[in-house]
């Protein structure tokens, strides 16, 4: 689908969009149309009761005096209140709602809201960019779809008096939507498919846009001494990797241009069957997005370096498969992590916090990075408290808290913070080792937190929890039902935000 922005006007063919808000006003561009088709919009509009409620629609097919296809009346709700996310919203629920319809060129007749928040421009960017993200398909699994089934919209045209600045926005916005959607693969993949070598290699593709890969193996980590992480690849077939992904954005400047300024590091469990603690059947295909977090980082990488973010990032994920076999790590084992502490696994399947506790302390005593954000679908306790609307934030440091909440309301990928008491802490003391790697039923989300912490030295630090967003079981008007790609935006958000030059 090629999105271009074009100049106000009613176009020859195709299909129209136009918008009408509550109360069931049509805007100005809705009621130039309607003059044009002598008031047969209007009239259709109060026929059919039209509110302008968000996302109610009226369709004009084949308007007598025009070659259009048809034109679609499409509520945007309060006129005041559409604001970035909003148009966003419009922009996906307009592009499902003529997916179906087989057109190939479709314009929107986008009214620039004075009152409403962000530029004229910027709300026609936000539009493409909300048809854009809804427009996702992972389909390369579907060899039968009939191609009446399959998405036929060509191009999509954005009427926009300031076509110039909408498009420099909007390309700005797709570099990032780049990154959400190699999340959103990842995320799809069936584990047969994406396993850790696979999952590596994919992100050593990345190198084409200037980010510096590096990918390390078993061997390479026995060396370091990464126990907890090798200990959970034990049962597996498949080997192990850890992938580093560098992106010096400020490459050049002087000395601060050396500094790792932030570090993202993901969970990467291609497939968590629970180990010996094996799961129970009954929803475990599930598991094959139990990568979710390294996903996020590997998305966010490439949208940092897409749109030459003017950063020095470093991106870590540990990428193993937990499955059951004579090898297996058991109920009862002790493992030494690379930090030197040692931990009594009690249940296999709590097997996230034993990846990241050795990815966490590879990523410090390697790049030192002044702030450190690791992402993981780390507990079903996080679907019981926020469900699959808001990621739990864990953190050290309040104002890092304070940000992604900030940066979570700004682009829709909103999170909640969890308090960290050391109450919490006492749960994983082990009779054998420094700890054990559950902490019970209760509050099992902030135990998990704290078992990390515990590998966190003085660094500023915050775990989001994206157990209930890494997957969505329903459509929403800019992510398809499936893989969701969260956590990209808000992380391209927090560095835009507050940590670029
Ligand atoms: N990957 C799961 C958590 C999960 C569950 C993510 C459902 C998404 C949806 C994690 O490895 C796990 O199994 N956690 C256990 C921890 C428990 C054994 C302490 C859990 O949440 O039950
Ligand atoms: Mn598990
Ligand atoms: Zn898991």
């Amino acid at each position: 689908m090629k999105i271009s922005f074009t100049k106000p006007g009613l176009p020859e063919t195709g299909v129209l969009v136009v918008t009408g808000f509550d109360g069931g006003e049509l805007s100005e561009a809705a009621k130039a149309i309607d003059k044009v088709l002598h008031g047969n919009l209007s009239r259709a509009a109060k026929v059919a009761k039209f509110k302008g409620k968000l996302g109610e629609m009226v369709s004009l097919l084949s308007p007598a005096g025009t070659k259009l296809e048809r034109v679609l009346l499409i509520g945007a709700g309060k006129e005041k209140k559409i604001d970035l996310l909003a148009a966003e919203k419009l922009g996906g629920t307009i592009y499902m709602a003529l997916a179906g319809k087989q057109p190939r060129t479709v314009t929107i007749a986008h009214d620039a809201i004075e009152e409403a928040q962000g530029r004229v421009w910027e709300q026609a960017a936000h539009l493409a960019f909300g048809a854009l993200l809804r427009s996702f398909r992972f389909d390369k699994y579907r060899t039968k779809e009939e191609s009446d089934q399959k998405p036929s919209i060509r191009a999509l045209k954005i009427m926009t008096p300031s076509g110039g600045r909408a498009r420099k926005a909007f390309d700005e916005l797709s570099r990032v939507a780049d990154g959400i959607f190699l999340t959103r693969n990842l995320v799809s993949e069936p584990a047969n498919v994406l396993y850790p070598e696979s999952f590596a290699q994919i992100c050593t593709e990345l190198s084409e846009l200037g980010v510096e890969v590096d990918v390390l193996g078993e061997a390479d980590m026995k060396k370091l001494k990464m126990g907890a992480l090798l200990g959970v690849g034990q049962g597996s077939e498949r080997e192990s990797k850890l992938v580093t992904m560098r992106w010096n954005g400020l490459q050049g400047r002087g000395r601060k241009a050396q500094a790792t300024q932030i570090a993202f590091v993901g969970k990467g469990v291609t497939f968590d069957s629970g180990g010996i603690s094996i799961k129970p059947s009954g929803g475990m295909e599930d598991m094959k997005w139990d990568m979710g977090g390294a996903g996020t980082v590997a998305g966010l990488m490439k949208a940092l370096a897409g749109r030459k973010a003017e950063i020095n990032a470093v991106g870590v994920i540990g990428l193993v498969e937990n499955m059951p076999d004579g090898k297996a790590q058991r109920p009862g084992d002790v493992v030494t992590s690379m930090s030197g502490q040692t931990i009594e696994v009690i249940n296999t399947d709590a097997e996230g916090r034993l990846v990241l506790a050795d990815a966490l302390t590879y990523t410090q005593q390697n790049f030192e990075p002044k702030t450190m954000i690791n992402l993981a679908t780390l507990t079903g306790a996080m679907l019981v408290s926020l469900g699959q609307e808001r990621a739990g934030v864990f953190a050290n440091d309040e104002e890092l808290a304070d940000q992604l909440k900030v940066c979570g309301d700004d682009t829709g990928e909103k999170v909640w913070p969890f308090p960290m008491d050391a109450a919490y802490d006492e749960l994983l003391k082990s009779q054998i080792a420094d700890m054990k790697n559950t902490g019970g039923r209760y509050g099992g989300s902030i135990s998990a937190a704290k078992f990390l912490q515990r590998f966190v030295t003085d660094t500023k630090w915050a775990h989001i929890d994206i157990a209930g967003m890494a997957w969505s079981n329903k459509d929403r008007p800019t992510i398809p039902k499936g893989g969701t790609g969260y956590g990209v935006r808000l992380l391209d958000r927090l560095v835009a935000k507050y940590y670029e030059a």
